[in-house]
Formats: structure tokens, sequence, C-alpha cells
């Protein structure tokens, strides 16, 4: 089972920031979650929030700021001291250092609203396609996820060569035919609202099953019992039955 780092490693380093994504190289994670959203002048960003306040120094909408403004403000100072001027990360800059780490990494696309599905996948295709078609990136190393159906449907025909995952809380009844009809085999849903007999199905009919957020190793060796792929823990869990080839 794969150890994911959520929002980078969440726990240890501030979410959705390249301090972030060093604390889970330097744990010996090979994967990182993130989110990304974008900006007002359609710059993809890495943040999770609809809003500034949570993690920054800012104030207002992250779809109303722009990346001149947001690249100014401070997402590492209310972590800790330690990480003061720790910069929100262009999705673009964030990809390359995880590449250079040999990081796989799990783009969640939040959209907060419908009007944002068509730019956004069209945003992030377009950074992905050209590292996909140049073999810059392994399509198993780079995996888009979204709650969103139509934005994965809008994925599918964007960016074609890309791996996604269908985000779900429970996992629905109809999940066959949705991932089905969207062309994939990949399924994220909450590890709290997960039990054996959904997941057992699932697994053994070859679907990729992963789950988060898992912060508790006990329950993480459950999961990789029954078979689950991947879990996104904010803090450094460790691989009851560690997956040797990363993907
Ligand atoms: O992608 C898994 C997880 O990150 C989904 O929830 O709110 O942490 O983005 P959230
Ligand atoms: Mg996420």
């Amino acid at each position: 089972m794969i150890i994911c780092g959520h929002r980078g490693l969440a726990g240890l380093a501030p979410e959705n920031t390249l301090a972030g994504l060093y604390a889970a190289y330097e744990a010996g994670l090979s994967w990182v979650e993130i989110d990304v959203q974008l900006s007002q002048d359609h710059q993809v960003v890495v943040f999770h929030d609809k809003r500034l306040e949570r993690c920054t120094n800012g104030q207002g909408y992250l779809h109303q700021s722009s990346w001149r403004k947001l690249s100014t403000l401070d997402a590492g100072y209310r972590f800790s001291e330690a990480f003061v001027g720790e910069p929100i990360p262009l999705l673009r800059d964030y990809l390359a250092k995880a590449q250079q780490l040999n990081l796989g990494v799990n783009i969640e696309l939040k959209l907060y609203s419908d009007q944002a599905i068509a730019p956004l996948c069209a945003a992030v295709s377009q950074i992905i396609n050209p590292l996909l078609a140049l073999g810059l990136w392994r399509p198993e190393k780079l995996l888009l996820s979204s709650f969103s159906v139509p934005a994965l449907a809008t994925l599918s025909r964007l960016a074609p060569k890309a791996w996604r995952a269908l985000l779900v809380e429970r996992i629905p009844h109809t999940w066959a035919q949705q991932l089905h009809s969207l062309g994939t085999h990949i399924l994220h849903c909450q590890h709290n609202k997960l039990t054996h007999a959904q997941a057992r199905p699932l697994i053994e009919a070859g679907y990729r099953l992963s789950c988060y957020t898992v912060n508790n190793q006990a329950r993480a060796e459950l999961l990789a019992s029954w078979g689950v792929h991947m879990i996104f823990c904010d803090v450094p869990l460790t691989s009851p039955n560690r997956v040797t080839n990363n993907t």
C-alpha cells in the first residue's frame, strides 16, 4: 500500500506548499496529494480553500485574487514560525520540484463553482499534456482527481493520457457505472465511511481503491489488509506492505 502525503504532508509542514513536498520526501514518501485552483488571471495555484484566511495572511476569495497578489502572500506562518514566508506555489513549479525528487503527484482539482470547471480543466491540461507527451512524466506517477464528475469527464477529453480518479465520500451503489462512464478504474473515498463489505467487491474486481485521510497506524494496517491501494496521510505512517514499484 502506498502512503501518500495529504496536501503535501500537512501534519509536518504548511499544506500545499513546497515545504510540504520536501517534508514528504524527507519522510521517505513516494507520493503527495495537492489541491489546485485558478487565480483570477487563470494561473493554476496549489491551494485548498475557497478563501485565503485560514492558510495565509491574505483576505478574500482565491479566485478573485491575481497571481501577482497571491505570490506575495505568506502561506507558512500560520503553521509555525519555522515556515514564515513560505509562498503559495504554482502547479507548474510544484511539478518541476516533485519530478526532481521523483515523487508521484495526485492533483486534486478543487471546484467551488460549476463555472470554474472548464477553465481549470483546460489550464491543468495545458500544463500536464506536454509533460506526458514528451515523456517527462510517466502517466502512472501523475494522477488527476476530483469530486466533480463533470470535471473528470472534461479531463478525459482534454487530457486523455492522464490517469484520473473519482473522489467520493461514501462509495455510491452506482460506482461501477460511474467509473465505466468516466473511463477510469480508480476510486478515492473517505476511509471512515468505508466498510470491508464495500471495499471487497471493488478490489476483487480489479479496481484501485484509495482512502483519505488516515492518520492512524492501526487503521492503515486494516485498510492494507483489505487491499486498499493508497492512503492519504497528514503524518508519515508506515506502509504495512510497501508497494515496490511506487505506482
Ligand atoms: O484527495 C483526497 C482529499 O484531499 C480530499 O479532501 O478536502 O482534503 O481535499 P480534501
Ligand atoms: Mg485534496
